[in-house]
């Protein structure tokens, strides 16, 4: 039997998780179709109550639906309650089981880049929202000191925080602040917005302070190279993009579906070429 796959959201038209996973359902000779789906919130009960029919294989998970999305599935599994967010739905025979491979994504992107973890490491990300979220309570987990948070609004840095301060030392700064103590930290991550085209500001803040021992992480990839990742390579450091934290989220939703990791080498340029 043929079996579908999809990634839900709204609006969704601009995602990059169809021509992914589509590659690699080709390579691994697999019996599938992955369709982009346009889900309303209004309609999202109806629909999700449909991918329990044995053809449906699971789905991805994005903006608006990743929270909405808990109280229509037979199981949330653990790393999905910690993140509090869903981004991949297994369906087992009409049982829908929530996970978030998004952390994991993140993690597996860093160490691909070489960056190697140890408890003296300092991190600071930039941002309070979903993404800010995802990568702080991932990096909760890993072997470093300490996960700093800036954010414009910092009522919603202190809740990340507080959070993350169950598992690590983690303190809360003004953009301010963060630019004039930047010299302190050896990973830097833009979790917001800014940067992403067409905003207009080019930059959540200065690197005017970083060190060039720093690793700069920029969730976003479009365009793939920000004027802060420019900036961040300008002053030494070793930078990376959002493209590569998508391609390993998206590489263990694949596991999750058919128990295999599938090859992530030369997937970025693939999407490179589907950007443009
Ligand atoms: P996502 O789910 O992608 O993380 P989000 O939840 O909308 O998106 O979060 C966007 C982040 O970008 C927030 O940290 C936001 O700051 P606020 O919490 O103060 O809103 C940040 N952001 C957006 N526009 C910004 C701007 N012009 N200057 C500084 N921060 C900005």
């Amino acid at each position: 039997m043929k079996r579908e796959l999809g990634v839900i959201g709204y609006p969704v038209k601009h995602s990059l998780s169809p021509a992914m996973h589509r590659l690699w359902l080709e390579k691994y000779g697999l019996d599938c179709e992955y369709h982009l789906l346009e889900i309303h919130p209004k309609d999202l009960a109806d629909k999700v109550q449909g991918f329990r029919e044995k053809k449906w294989r699971g789905f991805n998970v994005t903006i608006p639906h990743k929270v909405a999305i808990f109280s229509l599935l037979d199981e949330i599994d653990d790393t999905a309650k910690r993140f509090g967010a869903v981004n991949t739905v297994i369906n087992h025979d009409g049982y829908l089981k929530g996970t978030n491979t998004d952390g994991g994504g993140f993690l597996q992107s860093l160490s691909h880049a070489g960056f190697a973890f140890h408890p003296a490491v300092k991190a600071l990300i930039i941002g309070a929202g979903g993404a800010a979220r995802a990568v702080g309570l991932a990096l909760a987990e890993t072997d470093s000191a300490q996960i700093d948070f800036a954010n414009r609004t910092l009522e919603k840095a202190e809740e990340l925080s507080a959070k993350v301060r169950e598992t690590k030392a983690s303190n809360v700064l003004t953009l301010e602040r963060a630019e004039a103590e930047l010299a302190d930290y050896d990973l830097i991550i833009n979790a917001t917005s800014v940067g992403m085209e067409p905003y207009p500001d080019p930059q959540p803040l200065s690197l005017y302070h970083v060190s060039p021992a720093a690793f700069c992480v920029d969730l976003i990839y479009k365009p793939l190279q920000t004027t802060w990742l420019k900036e961040a390579e300008k002053k030494g450091c070793q930078t990376l993009n959002g493209l590569s934290m998508l391609i390993y989220q998206g590489a263990l939703a694949f596991e999750q579906w058919f128990g295999i990791f599938p090859e992530v080498k030369g997937m970025e340029d693939f999407l490179i070429n589907v950007l443009n």
